[in-house]
C-alpha cells in the first residue's frame, strides 16, 4: 500500500541564519506600499538592497524617501524603478537593467507582492474586472517567476522566492478576488516542486491587513479600463482596513521567519480573528472530503470591518 503521509517536514530547506542573504537583491513588487514595503523595510533590516518595484511613481518616491535614513544606516542601495507586473516585456526589461547595473549581486529575496483588490462575481464582473484582476494577482507573479527564477537557480548564492497570495486563495472561493488567489496559491505549490529546495519558496495567505488594497481602482492602468473613483463606502471600507487591520509588519516578520525555517504556507493570522485562516481551510477540506457543498465560515470580525460596526 501507498503511503500518503507528507514526508517532507515543514522545515526542510530553510536558510536557518537569514544572514546568507546579506549583499543581495531584494526584489518586492507592491513595495511602494503596504506589505511590500514592509518587506522592503525587512530586506534592509537583513542588509539586503531593496528594489522598489511598483506601478506608482510618486509612492515609490515617497518610499524611497522613508526609507532612505535606515538603508544608509545599513549600508545598503534603493532602487526605485517603476514596472508594471501584468506586462511580461516590462517586468524583462526590469530583470535586464538588473543584470547590466549590479552584475555581481545576487538576488536574495524575490518577493511577487503586488496585487489589486475589488470584489466582484462571476457572473457580475466586467472584462476588465477579470482582465486586471487575473493580469496582477496572478499572471503579474508568473511575469516575475519567469524573468528572475532561472538567474536565481544559476547564481550559486542562496535565494528565496514568495508570493502574496490571501487566506482567500485558502478557504472556499468567494469573489472574483478569491479565483485568482486560489490560482496564486497552486502557482507556487507547483514553482515549490519545480525548484525541488534549491531556493527556498513561500505563499503569504494573510488575513486583513492595514493597507490600501481596496482603493487600486483609483490607479487601474488604462488598457484594464482606467481609474475609477473611490466610492463614500469603498472609502469607509478603506478606513477600516486602515484601523482594525493587521499590521503589515507581521505578515513581513512572518515570511523572514518561514525564509529561516522553510515554512512554505505563511498564514498570517489577525490578533482580533484568532484560528479564522485555520477554520477556512479545514472547512474547505471537510466540504471536499464529506461531499458537501463549498462553505465559507463567517467571521464577524471581518463583516465587522466590511459593514463599518465596531
Ligand atoms: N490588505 C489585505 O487585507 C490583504 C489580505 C490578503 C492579501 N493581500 C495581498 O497583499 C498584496 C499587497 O497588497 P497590500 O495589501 O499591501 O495593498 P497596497 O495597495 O497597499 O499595495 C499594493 C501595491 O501594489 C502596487 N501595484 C498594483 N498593481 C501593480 C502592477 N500592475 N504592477 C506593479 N505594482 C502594482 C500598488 O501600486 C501598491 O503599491 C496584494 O497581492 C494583495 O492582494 C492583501
Amino acid at each position: 500500500m501507498p503511503t500518503h503521509k507528507n514526508p517532507f517536514t515543514k522545515s526542510g530547506n530553510g536558510h536557518q541564519d537569514l544572514g546568507v542573504l546579506k549583499g543581495g537583491l531584494a526584489i518586492i513588487t507592491g513595495s511602494a506600499s503596504g506589505i511590500g514595503f514592509a518587506l522592503a523595510e525587512a530586506a534592509v533590516a537583513h542588509g539586503m538592497h531593496p528594489v522598489i518595484a511598483d506601478i506608482r511613481q510618486d509612492a515609490i518616491d515617497q518610499a524611497t524617501d522613508e526609507l532612505t535614513a535606515r538603508a544608509d544606516q545599513m549600508g545598503v542601495e534603493i532602487i526605485g524603478e517603476r514596472v508594471d507586473v501584468s506586462d511580461q516585456d516590462n517586468v524583462n526589461g526590469l530583470a535586464e537593467m538588473l543584470r547590466s547595473r549590479f552584475p555581481d549581486r545576487p538576488i536574495s529575496l524575490l518577493a511577487c507582492n503586488a496585487g489589486v483588490g475589488g470584489g466582484g462575481s462571476v457572473l457580475g464582473g466586467s472584462e476588465e474586472d477579470w482582465e486586471i484582476a487575473y493580469g496582477v494577482n496572478l499572471k503579474g507573479v508568473l511575469n516575475c517567476l519567469r524573468a528572475f527564477v532561472p538567474g536565481m537557480l544559476s547564481q550559486n548564492a542562496p535565494g528565496s522566492v514568495m508570493a502574496t497570495a490571501s487566506q482567500d486563495g485558502l478557504c472556499a472561493s468567494s469573489s472574483l478576488y478569491g479565483v485568482t488567489k486560489h490560482a496564486c496559491v497552486a502557482l507556487m505549490e507547483t514553482l515549490h516542486g519545480e525548484l525541488n529546495g534549491r531556493l527556498t519558496s513561500h505563499v503569504l495567505c494573510p488575513n486583513v491587513v492595514a493597507t490600501n488594497i481596496v482603493g487600486s481602482a483609483a490607479y487601474r492602468p488604462d488598457r484594464f479600463g482606467g481609474p475609477q473613483a473611490v466610492t463614500e463606502g469603498t472609502q469607509r471600507i478603506l478606513d477600516r482596513f486602515k484601523s482594525h487591520g493587521l499590521p503589515p509588519s507581521q505578515c513581513a516578520s512572518e515570511v523572514f521567519e518561514a525564509m529561516r525555517t522553510g515554512t512554505f504556507y505563511v498564514m498570517a493570522e489577525a490578533e482580533d480573528d484568532p484560528g479564522y485562516i485555520r477554520l477556512e481551510v479545514t472547512t474547505r477540506m471537510d466540504s471536499i472530503l464529506n461531499a458537501e457543498r463549498p462553505f465559507r465560515p463567517r467571521s464577524e470580525w471581518i463583516a465587522g470591518i466590511f459593514s463599518g460596526r465596531d
